[in-house]
């Protein structure tokens, strides 16, 4: 396929997940058949496939995933409960991720050498896991080494980050957290330095925001103890003694969905909807979350919406696939979107029916497509980081 305007040249386009782009995130192939979006028997064969699968797949699904994905999903959650949740499935040896790369990675970290985690669409990334890379942290590290600070710091890496860094923070001593648990994560790693009150420093990658509200609305610290570390200038663009003096070193990444609600948006639904509630998710920015009235992860966000009586207006800042889904599931509430420029997430969204069916028939077929599968070494020490999270008190949030 190719468009062209005037004066431009020619672009290739793919159609989503078929052909093969090399310059794209991960290149993508779909060898095989893709199913045609416009195949009425989508929902039948994916049906029919899962049936003949039976106990031999467990299909895992993030709650930003579209709903035609999420009706065959064995399991929803956020991504604290989708890596219980493929670590407790011992006897499925095919596990189907529907979310991103990054919890895919996760899943195969946590599930026995016998289970094979299968991702849909390898294109389905994640920007701000994206946002930091192994070699950048590792430059990151040693420029707290030339501050002399690397000993009093731990590194709390956000499930949002590749193997390589989970694998990094498994090596100095740190944990990976989740939207879910992120406050029991930083107090943790602070005991290991002396405690909050003590002078110790959190290393936070790579979402600035989580790390930087989890710290300030959740621990008691103050704007003034957190830092930016910017990966594309040197030294982070910080100097020895910002180093020496901060207590949340954060990096700089973000979610390019949650990044782009605005405080003018919060105030708006206020003046324009009485009463109203208004709930995000922790990857909001600082002023955004000092203007909502609870705070949480998906599951969090769908506990906190279930549990409020009818006639509870709401404004919702996350994913518009689950804020979607909310408005179905809770329809004696009203409930809308926060933002009127904030669109779906494009990687999430990439899982669509077609490349269900694709995984699931194709395993039906005795071949298994787009598998994930973590370096040993990498491996070893990710899961380090992952099972001190998994080892933490169970998620708390503060609404
Ligand atoms: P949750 O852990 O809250 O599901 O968030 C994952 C995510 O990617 C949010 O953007
Ligand atoms: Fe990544 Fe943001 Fe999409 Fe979550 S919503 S998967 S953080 S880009």
């Amino acid at each position: 396929m190719d468009t062209r305007s005037p004066g431009r040249p020619s672009l290739p386009l793919l159609v989503l997940g078929a052909g093969r782009d090399l310059h794209t995130e991960r290149g993508v192939e779909c060898p095989g058949d893709l199913p045609a979006p416009s195949d009425p028997d989508l929902v039948a064969r994916a049906t029919a496939a899962k049936a003949a699968l039976g106990d031999q797949v467990f299909v895992l699904g993030h709650h930003y995933q579209r709903d035609e994905v999420i009706a065959f999903a064995d399991v929803t959650g956020d991504s604290f409960k989708l890596a219980q949740q493929a670590a407790a499935r011992p006897e499925a040896p095919w596990i189907v991720f529907c979310g991103v790369h990054f919890m895919a990675e996760s899943a195969d970290i946590l599930t026995s050498p016998d289970q094979t985690v299968i991702l849909p669409d390898l294109a389905a990334g994640c920007s701000m896991a994206d946002m930091a890379t192994a070699a950048q942290v590792e430059d990151c590290w040693d420029d707290l080494i030339d501050a002399g600070v690397a000993e009093a710091t731990i590194p709390v890496s956000y499930m949002n980050s590749s193997a390589a860094i989970k694998a990094f923070t498994g090596r100095h001593g740190g944990t990976i957290c989740t939207s879910s648990n992120a406050r029991t994560a930083l107090e943790w790693a602070f005991a290991q330095t002396g405690g909050v009150e003590g002078s110790g420093k959190i290393l936070f990658l790579p979402d600035q925001h989580l790390g930087r509200n989890t710290a300030v609305r959740e621990l008691g610290l103050s704007l003034d103890d957190c830092v930016v570390y910017d990966p594309h200038r040197p030294m982070g663009g910080l100097t020895r003694d910002q180093l020496k003096n901060a207590r949340m070193i954060l990096w700089r990444g973000h979610c390019s969905v949650h990044g782009r609600f605005t405080t003018e948006a919060v105030q708006a639904a206020r003046r324009d909807i009485p009463g109203v509630k208004v709930i995000v998710h922790p990857e909001c920015r600082y002023e955004v979350c000092e203007l909502a009235d609870h705070i949480g992860s998906t599951e969090q966000i769908i506990k906190t919406v279930a549990a409020a009586p009818a006639g509870t207006s709401w404004v919702v800042g996350t994913e518009l696939n689950l804020v979607k889904r909310l408005a179905t599931m809770f329809p004696e509430q009203s409930i809308s979107f926060l933002e009127k420029n904030v669109c779906y997430c494009s990687t999430m969204n990439r899982i669509d029916l077609p490349h269900l069916v694709w995984a699931l028939e194709s395993l039906v077929e005795g071949r298994v497509v787009n598998p994930i599968h973590v370096d040993p070494e990498v491996a070893h020490w990710a899961r380090v980081a992952l099972d001190q999270m998994l080892a933490l008190p169970g998620p708390t949030h503060k609404d």
